[in-house]
């Protein structure tokens, strides 16, 4: 029998998009059915593996993307979220590979789960991209999404604070509006993608939120200020508005935790 840790490590050393998600959620199954033991026997990876494309880019070489709804205008944004799905696969498998041993098996089952929703979410985009005509790494992509991570490897309560309750939580204020563009411009299966993607990222901030409020518990803190003291030291951007109060609390973010720090 192989361990969790082993399985989570070589999920994230596999470079391939296709067989990255495959592996991610042959993992996902083995765990839910009780195939892998509860040994953490390897470490972490510090920077998964990923594939020779897309090329990646600071933040200030990508090129603007055109606003309207060009054909390349749409398939430079199913592109980016893409890549945004790719990278939220390796964030939820380091999660629970790199904290399962502290956090316990609710943690673990909790980031798996997390990890095939976010395969699933890559498998849906790249296929969008084919119908496009494109294709994923047929564009240049973000270089920072990992940063985060990196930045927080070595404590649990920081990683939670700012993956899943600053950056996935952005995500739950920014779809929303993606999806009326989408939508009015008649892309239906665009649409329906984009509406279960924001259905699954409410559960994935709940997710973190609650692992979050554990270990506020555990270090006897008071959860609010916690948050801000942790989102303050590891994370390099803005915590901004608008927010989407609504999908937050239903992921028990209330604005306690963001009002106080948004700018
Ligand atoms: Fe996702
Ligand atoms: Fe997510």
């Amino acid at each position: 029998m192989t361990t969790i840790a082993r399985a989570i490590r070589s999920a994230l050393l596999t470079a391939d998009p296709r067989a990255k998600c495959f592996a991610t959620r042959q993992v996902a199954r083995d765990w839910r059915m009780g195939m892998l033991a509860w040994e953490f026997d390897v470490a972490m990876p510090d920077q998964p593996a990923w594939p020779d494309a897309p090329e990646l880019l600071a933040p200030g070489q990508m090129p603007k993307r055109r606003k309207g709804g060009s054909e390349r205008g749409r398939i430079a944004l199913w592109h980016s979220l893409a890549h945004i799905e790719f990278v939220a696969i390796d964030l939820a498998l380091d999660m629970a590979g790199r904290f399962g041993a502290e956090m316990g098996r609710e943690f673990v089952s909790d980031f798996m789960d997390v990890a095939a929703d976010e395969a699933m979410h890559f498998a849906l985009l790249a296929r969008k991209l084919e119908q496009l005509g494109s294709h994923y790494g047929a564009l240049p992509a973000h270089a920072g999404l990992w940063e985060a991570a990196h930045a927080t490897r070595d404590d649990v309560a920081a990683r939670l604070a700012v993956v899943p309750m600053v950056l996935e939580a952005r995500g739950l204020d920014v779809t929303p509006a993606t999806l009326d563009r989408v939508r009015a411009s008649g892309d239906e299966s665009g649409a329906k993608i984009l509406t279960r993607i924001l259905d699954d990222e409410i559960r994935h901030v709940a997710a973190g939120t609650k692992h979050f409020l554990r270990c506020a518990e555990r270090t006897r803190s008071e959860p609010e200020s916690l948050w801000q003291s942790l989102v303050k030291r590891h994370f390099k951007g803005h915590v901004k508005p608008p927010f989407n109060d609504s999908a937050r609390l239903a992921a028990g973010l209330s604005r306690g935790f963001y009002a106080e720090i948004a700018h």
